[in-house]
């Protein structure tokens, strides 16, 4: 192994925690470039200059399981400043001649921590408090500290729930301050990198864009690429890097489905192939999926046969382009963590992401996912970076299923031209109210249920629509966007008035969890 020299960075040693990729994502919000190693491949002898702090992350392991994490103890003795987060703080207590036992009572969610001395680390970190709330998650903990650590918080259950050996630059935390339910946990990470590690910042969403298109040519050198175009934020920010990194060598199929939003095929096609000159091949494959899918109402059937029948397509005509190596997928962080347990440690299951889960084993094309370890915030970000209009970075997600699980039911044509209108009513009127960047997410759908109503002097008798807006810092939690009485009334008008076969409007106040944003 060998890492790159050219930046100072903040190495990140990974034990295997689901939080490792946050803390990633802390040190990029701050501006400075860091590097994630795993714990059983990084030796003492790829340390370099371009080092200036070392993270132990946290981790599944227990420290007494030596064989499990073949750890190179020389790399914390080389006078790099390291901080030690939950298994990483166990760790480097250990490797110093402290003490680690199960506790009686393990720590799992919200801790107070209290303040006992003062400390680099530390610094603003309390305010004006004695106390914070923290993220705890373990059932080791420490139970002596090694000689010359002081103690500089502890909770009631964790004595040394931060400790620091000033002069050698060593400090360790029980909790997590990387998640955001822990008070104030970027001021800690700030300091750790600013103040100790000394280093300056160094890194940006340019710099994120470089980095990302050099990773990506040297992935794919010379070879041809297809790329699933949906015209969503991820697949345009990865179809807008491909371009930058590979040109023509990227080509980007955009396969109509029949299940897009109102007029998003013509919009696809005029910005990428008029505009952006992205190489690009339409296919009209709304028939298709509308046979595939004919009397289908069980949402997992209807996922699988929409992502098999996706990738089947695609290697249809990757085999017309010949000799194509590679798919890139617009594939996110917590598309990864919902769809399988990063660690390695199995989690249920909750719906098969087709870009993810559904992809069939005998797959021939190797993925190219340049976006696997960034949230959906930095994507747009990079994105703006790549030239691409506010318009489509904006953009609220749209799931590869796309219309298809916004219909619970079977699906017919009649019901997917119904329901294009109503999601087209609904955004259009977000936007013209200035509330769609509000708002994260926001849909239509079609219940398969008919309700009487009365129009004029007639009685009607037609389908239900569900409104569903929420607000979400990354699909993962979700609430409810509240509306204005004059807001909901004006948009069930306009639907229920405008379009034929629906006579009923309903808004779903429900929140994530217990729902899930889609309804299948
Ligand atoms: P759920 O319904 O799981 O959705 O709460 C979380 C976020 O993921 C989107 N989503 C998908 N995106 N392929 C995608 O690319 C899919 O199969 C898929 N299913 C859900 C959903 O729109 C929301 O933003």
């Amino acid at each position: 192994m060998s890492l790159d020299q050219s930046l100072k960075k903040i190495l990140i040693i990974d034990f295997g925690s689901q939080f490792t990729q946050l803390i990633a994502r802390r040190i990029r919000e701050l501006g400075v470039f860091s590097e994630i190693v795993s714990h059983k491949k990084i030796k003492n002898k790829n340390i370099n200059n371009s080092i200036k702090g070392i993270i132990l992350s946290g981790g599944p392991l227990n420290v007494y399981e030596i064989k499990r994490y073949s750890f190179d103890r020389k790399i914390i003795q080389n006078g790099i400043p390291v901080l030690g987060i939950c298994f990483g703080h166990q760790i480097l207590s250990k490797l110093n001649g402290g003490r680690v036992k199960q506790s009686k009572h393990r720590e799992f969610g919200l801790a107070n921590i209290y303040k006992k001395n003062d400390s680099l680390l530390t610094y603003n970190f309390f305010k004006k408090k004695n106390s914070l709330k923290v993220w705890m998650s373990h059932a080791d903990q420490v139970s002596k500290i090694p000689k010359n650590f002081k103690v500089i918080a502890s909770s009631q259950n964790s004595k040394f729930a931060i400790v620091e050996n000033k002069l050698k630059n060593f400090y360790g935390v029980q909790f997590h301050p990387e998640v955001t339910h822990t008070e104030n946990g970027k001021k800690l990470i700030s300091n750790f990198i600013f103040k100790i590690c000394k280093i300056k910042k160094n890194w940006s969403s340019k710099d994120q864009k470089i980095k990302l298109i050099k990773e990506v040519r040297d992935q794919v050198g010379n070879n041809k690429v297809i790329c699933a175009l949906s015209g969503g934020v991820d697949s345009s920010v990865v179809a807008q890097l491909l371009n930058k990194a590979i040109g023509k060598k990227l080509y980007c199929i955009f396969v109509n489905t029949g299940l897009l939003r109102k007029n998003e095929e013509k919009q696809v096609i005029e910005t990428f192939k008029k505009k952006l000159k992205i190489n690009i091949i339409y296919v009209n494959a709304e028939k298709e999926f509308l046979i595939r899918l004919t009397n289908i109402s069980d949402p997992e059937k209807k996922r699988k046969i929409i992502g098999n029948l996706f990738i089947k397509i695609f290697e249809r005509y990757a085999k017309r382009i010949k000799n194509v190596k590679y798919l890139a997928q617009g594939t996110l962080y917590p598309d990864l963590i919902e769809s399988k347990s990063v660690t390695g440690s199995q989690t249920s299951k909750i719906k098969s992401h087709h870009n993810v889960g559904g992809l069939p084993k005998n797959m021939k094309l190797k993925l190219v996912e340049p976006l696997k370890f960034l949230f959906k915030d930095e994507v747009r970000k990079l994105g703006l970076e790549l030239n691409l209009n506010k318009e489509i970075i904006s953009r609220h997600p749209f799931p590869g299923p796309g219309l298809a699980i916004r219909m619970p039911g079977i699906i017919t044509k009649e019901k997917i031209n119904i329901l294009k209108e109503a999601d087209y009513y609904f955004i259009k009127a977000l936007k013209e109210e200035g509330l769609y960047d509000k708002i994260w997410q926001a849909y239509a759908a079609l219940l398969p249920v008919k309700t009487v109503g009365v129009m004029g002097d007639n009685r009607t008798y037609e389908y239900l629509c569900l409104l569903r807006a929420i607000t979400s810092e990354d699909g993962m939690t979700a609430d409810f966007y509240e509306f204005k009485k004059s807001f909901s009334q004006m948009i069930s008008n306009k639907i229920v008035n405008s379009i034929r076969g629906i006579n009923r409007v309903v808004y779903d106040i429900t929140s994530k969890p217990p729902s899930t944003i889609e309804l299948e």
